[in-house]
């Protein structure tokens, strides 16, 4: 059996394979509530043979999504509207997984196929954004946040604990919290962001509290048999990386003692001047520093488009769960076509039978 088709257990819940969709924001939610185009889309890629499917970037409360077109989970109405959502995805075979988030600074932008800056201040669809800091990202997300108070942050991490409560009584089975990509979590950590001169910044230790307080607090409520992940931009590409990446892994050892479950390991995308060597599977190398350095479990996306890439990462150790994101866009049936190309018995294709059947007999023809 390649190894890409071998279960994966994590606390008590076990994938079927070790190929996760990783989170993709579809931009076609209102009022942050998931829907039908949501729910077609997520069936659709586990029915495709995914041991796991995480719903996209879903914001912890109004000022936290990346644009209006964001899904929620800081109403119950929101919490609801994911209940069928997750169904489909279990009865497809695949572990339901949410990924919740506040995007900070970079909040309050336009879809990406309508331009992905920032809606003008003076557009009544955009809204106030916050950072630990008053620093805009610049380039095209240039509007200056509002630098958070301590009630702010507190604030946030409560809301971070009701979309995690929330996201458990929907039913989903794997939860990752978005400390990556700039948005506020990662903004905390990153000092082309965090200029605050309290306790949430300057040193290693008060850059990361956000990060570790929120993790704290959700795994509270988060149930102790079920994954808590996270999703974290370890390296930066802008020159200093040799340091980011020891401070990512000091970080990674904190998350571990709290009780993360695995690192979804990530780039920090905290500057628009950073100069990222883009490649197949180019998070790969540094994913297996964090997995044996920090000793957690660890999954990455970024170009690991093909069977034969996914199959040798995870030969070479260098990840436990292999992320195929916009493959899956071009191809929801990918871990079958996958299946296929590695010589998996026809048992383990994992398609339902209304597909499986037939397609076992075009295969043969
Ligand atoms: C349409 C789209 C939406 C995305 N939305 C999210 C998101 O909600 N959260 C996140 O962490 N990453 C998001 N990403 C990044 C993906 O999760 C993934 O890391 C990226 O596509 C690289 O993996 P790939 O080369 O397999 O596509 C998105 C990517 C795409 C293409």
């Amino acid at each position: 059996m390649p190894a890409l088709f071998e279960p994966f257990k994590l606390k008590d819940v076990t994938l079927r394979n070790r190929i996760a969709v990783p989170p993709m924001c579809q931009y076609t939610a209102q009022d942050g509530l998931i829907n039908d185009w949501h729910r077609v889309h997520l069936a659709g890629l586990a029915r495709g043979g995914a041991g796991l499917v995480i719903v996209e970037a879903t914001a912890v409360s109004p000022e936290g999504r990346i644009t209006p077109g964001c899904t929620g989970l800081w109403t119950d109405q929101q919490a609801r509207a994911f209940v069928p959502v997750v169904e489909a995805i279990k009865a497809a075979g695949a572990v339901p997984g949410i990924q919740i988030a506040h995007a900070g600074r970079k909040a309050s932008a336009n879809v990406p196929w309508e331009g992905d800056d920032h809606i003008a201040v003076d557009d009544a669809r955009g809204w106030q954004t916050i950072a630990p800091s008053a620093v805009p990202f610049g380039a095209h997300l240039s509007k200056p946040p509002q630098a958070m108070t301590l009630q702010d942050i507190a604030r946030v991490r409560a809301d971070f604990v009701a979309a995690a409560r929330r996201a458990r009584d929907a039913g989903f089975e794997w939860l990752e919290l978005h400390f990556a990509h700039g948005y506020l979590a990662q903004s905390f950590f990153s000092v082309h962001s965090n200029q605050r001169d309290d306790l949430y910044g300057g040193s290693l230790q008060n850059r990361s509290r956000f990060l570790l307080e929120t993790l704290a607090a959700v795994r509270e409520v988060w149930p102790e048999h079920l994954p808590l992940t996270a999703r974290f931009g370890v390296i930066e590409y802008d020159g200093r990386d040799n340091e980011t990446l020891a401070e990512s892994i000091e970080l990674a050892k904190g998350f571990k003692q709290r009780g993360l479950d695995l690192l979804s390991v990530s780039v920090g995308f905290s500057t628009p001047t950073a100069s990222i060597p883009w490649a197949p599977a180019f998070l790969a190398p540094i994913a297996e520093r964090v997995r044996r350095e920090a000793g957690l479990p660890v999954a990455s996306a970024w170009g690991i488009g093909t069977p034969e890439l996914a199959e040798r990462v995870l030969q070479d150790r260098q990840l436990d769960l292999v992320m195929v994101g916009r493959a899956h866009l071009a191809d929801p049936h990918w871990t079958y076509k996958a299946a296929r190309a590695l010589g998996v018995e026809r048992a383990s294709w994992t398609l339902p039978a209304s597909y499986a059947h037939w397609l076992e007999r075009y295969e043969a023809a």
